[in-house]
């Protein structure tokens, strides 16, 4: 533990910083030259399997955008191969589970994982960032919360409408539960063995939740990301829960727990930070498209996340959602460079 906590961390605290931190969900990734030079001869999974490859992916964008935190790389769905899951990503497309999991057989047929050994390379990708970074960049862990990563482990892939996964969760509600549990305690186990890596704060992607009605959330889904939160409470590092189209579950999003909470760009900061209470600190919230727009309406935008934090204590700056791969990258250092005058 460092004498003085990182801007970022202390903000997570909601403790008053010099500059709003900023850093960017996917900041590592296909926009930046430097990663498709390495994409080109290694698959997603092969750089997540090689710390050395994965610390320096992480820390091309630290060195590129000037950024407060190094999201380490990794991928929310790395937790399924060893569980049992066979996991792989098409050229060019998105994730593809061969074995997906619909039945109560194939939920007790998961493996319990040792995290330790078998996602040991995305904790030794840590080990080397924080020996690599000084004090005051943060290195952010991550996991998928159980619901979003369930979602990929019923469906076998991206999913539109989460066809397969309600229908599990409304006709098996026992067995929805069963593999959420599974899953919890996994991630669980995982975010602890990043903080005792040297994450400095965590963040937990629950993505794509806002499918789900407040009830569903509350009932079948909630329990499960409360759990995991809960166990992390006591290596006293912040967590940022995250989620996007939360709009109508805002409230039991911050219930469920999480010292920051991530806000997508459908709701104007200000409302948000008013829904789950000043006690929070909140995370985000430009549109990833507004790095598309001409300069001037880029930066009004910047100005007006800003503003409705309002220069309060406890605001990260960050997209509402991952930057898109066609993203400029000079216009991702000048948000960097905006934030940082403007809340100077
Ligand atoms: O810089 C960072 O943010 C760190 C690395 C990171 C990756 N995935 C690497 C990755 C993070 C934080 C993730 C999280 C992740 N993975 C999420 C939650 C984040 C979110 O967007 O809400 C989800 C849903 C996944 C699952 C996943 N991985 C999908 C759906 C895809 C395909 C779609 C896509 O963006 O390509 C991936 C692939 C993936 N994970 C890539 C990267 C850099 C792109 C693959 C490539 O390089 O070819």
């Amino acid at each position: 533990v460092t004498a003085v906590a990182a801007p970022l961390v202390r903000a997570a605290r909601g403790e008053p910083v010099d500059t709003t931190p900023v850093w960017f969900m996917r900041q590592a990734g296909r926009y930046l030259p430097e990663y498709r030079a390495i994409r080109e001869r290694l698959g997603l999974l092969e750089i997540c399997a090689r710390p050395e490859v994965a610390a320096e992916v992480t820390l091309q964008p630290v060195r590129r955008l000037g950024v407060d935190g190094a999201i380490i790389f990794a991928d929310i769905l790395l937790p399924l191969p060893p569980m049992g899951l066979d996991l792989g990503f098409a050229k060019g497309e998105g994730p593809v589970i061969a074995n997906p999991v619909r039945t109560a057989a194939a939920v007790a047929a998961l493996r319990d994982v040792d995290v330790e050994s078998a996602l040991g390379p995305t904790l030794e990708a840590i080990r080397l960032v924080r020996a690599e970074l000084p004090p005051e960049v943060a290195v952010i862990g991550f996991a998928g919360a159980p619901f979003t990563i369930a979602s990929y482990a019923v469906e076998g892939g991206a999913a539109r409408h989460f066809l397969e996964t309600k229908r599990l969760m409304y006709g098996a509600p026992d067995v929805f539960r069963a593999l959420l549990e599974r899953l919890a305690g996994v991630v669980a186990a995982f975010l602890a063995a990043q903080v005792r890596a040297g994450a400095d704060v965590v963040q937990l992607f629950d993505s794509w939740v806002g499918a789900l009605t407040p009830d569903d959330y509350a009932r079948c889904v909630a329990p499960f990301t409360a759990r995991v939160i809960a166990a992390l409470a006591p290596l006293g590092v912040p967590v940022i829960h995250f989620g996007t189209g939360t709009g109508a579950l805002l409230e039991p999003m911050a219930a469920a727990g999480g010292d920051v909470i991530g806000v997508d760009w459908r709701l104007p900061l200000d409302e948000a930070w008013r829904r789950v209470g000043s006690a929070r600190a909140v995370q985000g919230n430009l549109d990833p498209v507004a790095l598309f727009a001409p300069r001037g309406e880029l930066l009004r935008r910047v100005d007006d996340v800003l503003a409705r934090a309002g220069g309060r204590a406890g605001h990260i700056f960050n997209l509402g959602h991952g930057l898109l791969p066609a993203t400029p990258p000079d216009m991702v250092r000048l948000v960097v460079d905006r934030v940082r005058e403007r809340t100077r």
